[in-house]
């Protein structure tokens, strides 16, 4: 099923600690940015990509576009204080009915076959995320003692891309934004819609770049896959 991807690169990044937007940090000679962009470059089923980017880096963002031979950037919009407000901006910017996902800039290594996945089963059921179970033995904890032992068998880690029928997401977004409801993902603004959205089982390594132990091990693998 083809798609449209929403990518919120408007972040700071501060617990990079890279003194600049994440984004910019190479791995392998290319930015982040450029990596991520060129997944969706290549992929057959993607029509087109709304890239959501702070004004003040604007025009750094447009040489990485035009350097990285990325041909699928259909706008820029100005992104927001918070990722949902950079996530809305796309969604005002693009307005077509179809498949949207959303998908976060400083994930690289995130593989076709899940975004192939997620774009069918958003097409069939309305709303899918990719998500991996978690590996570790999860707790609840309050004042540094554990209140409870949760259960594993249930428990899921969520990444992007998150896939949405448009009308879905769009509407989810506006009642989010009426309510002043905050979330940390798209999912979380479909459910207080009370819709269901269901998982679809991705790989461990579509990691975020998110602190400088992941840029340690983003470099193993790229290189791992070019080898
Ligand atoms: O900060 P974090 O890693 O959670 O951000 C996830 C993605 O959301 C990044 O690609 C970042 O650039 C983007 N973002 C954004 N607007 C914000 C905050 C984050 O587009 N206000």
């Amino acid at each position: 099923m083809n798609y449209t991807v929403m990518m919120p690169a408007a972040g700071s990044g501060t617990r990079m600690g890279a003194g600049h937007n994440k984004l910019f940090l190479e791995l392998e000679g290319q930015t982040i940015l450029a990596h991520t962009l060129s997944v969706f470059e290549r992929d057959p089923w993607c029509e087109g990509i709304i890239l959501a980017v702070k004004e003040s880096e604007r025009s750094k963002i447009e040489q990485i576009i035009k350097r990285a031979q990325i041909t699928k950037v259909k706008s820029l919009p100005e992104g927001g204080t918070e990722r949902q407000h950079s996530v809305a901006a796309c969604l005002a910017a693009h307005k077509t009915r179809g498949i949207v996902l959303v998908h976060d800039a400083a994930r690289p290594f995130i593989a076709q076959h899940v975004i192939h996945k997620l774009a069918d089963s958003a097409y069939e059921f309305g709303a899918a995320v990719a998500g991996v179970k978690v590996k570790d033995t999860m707790k609840y904890v309050k004042d540094g003692i554990i209140e409870e032992t949760a259960d594993r068998e249930r428990l899921w880690v969520i990444q992007t891309p998150q896939a949405f029928r448009y009308e879905l997401l769009e509407q989810a977004s506006r009642n989010a934004e009426r309510a002043g409801f905050l979330g940390t993902d798209e999912a979380m603004l479909v459910e207080h819609d009370g819709k269901e959205v269901r998982i679809v089982e991705s790989t461990y390594d579509n990691i975020k770049m998110t602190t400088p132990e992941d840029l340690a091990y983003g470099g193993y693998l790229l290189k791992k896959r070019l080898e």
